[in-house]
C-alpha cells in the first residue's frame, strides 16, 4: 500500500542527513535510505517477517567471534563481496583478475623457500604449482611476494582443525626468484562446503542452495610499484565451478592441473612421478603513482 506518508518519510530521513559533515558518508547513507525504503514499499513485509529479519541479523552478529565472521559470509553468499571486489579491481584485460579474499586468511603464512611443500601432512594427491609474476608490460618481477593458502585434501583449512592439522598447513609466503619465477609443492585441493552451522547455513537451506566451493588455491601477489591482487586459481574440471556458493569463479582463473609423467622434471621438483602440475602467470598492474626511479628505503 503506497500512501503519501510512505514516500514523505523517505524524504524526511534523507533531509535529516543534511548535517553529515563527510560528503561521502552522506551519499552512502542517502542511497541506503532510498534503496531500503524502496525495498520495503515494494515487498510490504508483515510485522512477523520484519521481526524474523531482525532476528536473523541479530543471530548473524552473535555468531561472529575472533575466528569467525558470519557477516562476511553473508555478504559472500549474497554476491556482495564479489561485487565490491570486482568494482574495486583493475578492469583492464591484461592483468590477473581478482576474486574474494574469503574468511580463512586470518593467520600469517609461514615464510617458505621456493619449491617447498605446503602440504605438511602429505595426505593428498601431490602437485606442483609454478609460474611467473609479471608486470602488465610483460617484464618479470623479481622479488614479488606470493601469499598462498588452501584447504587440505579433505576440504578443511588448518584454522578449522587446530587439533588435527599443524598450524601453517596449506600456507606459504614465497618470494619470486631473479626472473620473477615461483614454484611450490602441495596437494590437489578439493571442493569444500563453507561453514553451515550458523544463520548463513539456515539461509542456504531455506533457499535450497548447496554450500560448496569448487577446488581452489588462494593467492595474494604483490610487488614493488604494482597494485597487489587477491585471487584464486580454480582446478579445471572441479565440481561446482558453475555454482560456487560465493559466486567467485572467473573463467580466466580456471587452470589445468595436468597429469604429468616426467621423471626428470619430477626429480627437479623433488616429487614422485607422475604428479599434477598447474602452470600459470600472475600479472600485476604497474601503480601509476609509484616512481620507478625512487630510491629504495
Ligand atoms: C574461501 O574460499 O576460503 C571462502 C570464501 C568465501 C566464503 C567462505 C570461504
Ligand atoms: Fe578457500
Amino acid at each position: 500500500m503506497t500512501t503519501e506518508f510512505t514516500t514523505r518519510i523517505t524524504e524526511a530521513v534523507v533531509d535529516s542527513l543534511d548535517g553529515t559533515a563527510d560528503p561521502r558518508l552522506r551519499e552512502l547513507l542517502t542511497a541506503l535510505t532510498r534503496h531500503l525504503h524502496a525495498f520495503v514499499r515494494e515487498t510490504e513485509p508483515t510485522m512477523a517477517e520484519w521481526e524474523q529479519a531482525i532476528g536473523f541479523l541479530t543471530a548473524t552478529g552473535q555468531t561472529c567471534t575472533d575466528t569467525r565472521q558470519e557477516f562476511v559470509l553473508l555478504s559472500d553468499v549474497l554476491g556482495v563481496s564479489m561485487l565490491v571486489e570486482t568494482i574495486n579491481s583493475d578492469g583492464s584485460g591484461d592483468v590477473t583478475e581478482s576474486t574474494v579474499l574469503g574468511p580463512f586468511h586470518m593467520t600469517e603464512s609461514p615464510v617458505r623457500e621456493l619449491g617447498a611443500d605446503i602440504d605438511l601432512v602429505g595426505d593428498g594427491e601431490p602437485c606442483v604449482v609454478s609460474g611467473r609474476v609479471l608486470s602488465n608490460d610483460g617484464t618479470e618481477l623479481p622479488g614479488a611476494v606470493l601469499d598462498v593458502w588452501q584447504a587440505n585434501a579433505e576440504g578443511y583449512y588448518d584454522v578449522q582443525q587446530p587439533d588435527v592439522q599443524p598450524a601453517g598447513n596449506g600456507r606459504g609466503l614465497f618470494t619470486a626468484d631473479d626472473e620473477g619465477r615461483f614454484r611450490f609443492r602441495t596437494c590437489v585441493p578439493s571442493p569444500y562446503p563453507i561453514p553451515t552451522d550458523g544463520p548463513v547455513g539456515d539461509l542456504l537451506r531455506s533457499t535450497g542452495r548447496h554450500p560448496y566451493r569448487p577446488a581452489h588455491i588462494h593467492f595474494i601477489a604483490s610487488a614493488e610499484g604494482h597494485t597487489p591482487v587477491t585471487t584464486h586459481i580454480f582446478v579445471a574440471g572441479s565440481d561446482h565451478l558453475d555454482s560456487d556458493a560465493v559466486f567467485a569463479v572467473k573463467e580466466s582463473l580456471v587452470q589445468d592441473f595436468t597429469e604429468t609423467d616426467d621423471p626428470p622434471l619430477a626429480r627437479e621438483f623433488g616429487i614422485p612421478s607422475p604428479f599434477r602440475h598447474a602452470r600459470f602467470d600472475l600479472v600485476l598492474n604497474r601503480d601509476p603513482n609509484s616512481d620507478p626511479n625512487a630510491e629504495r628505503p
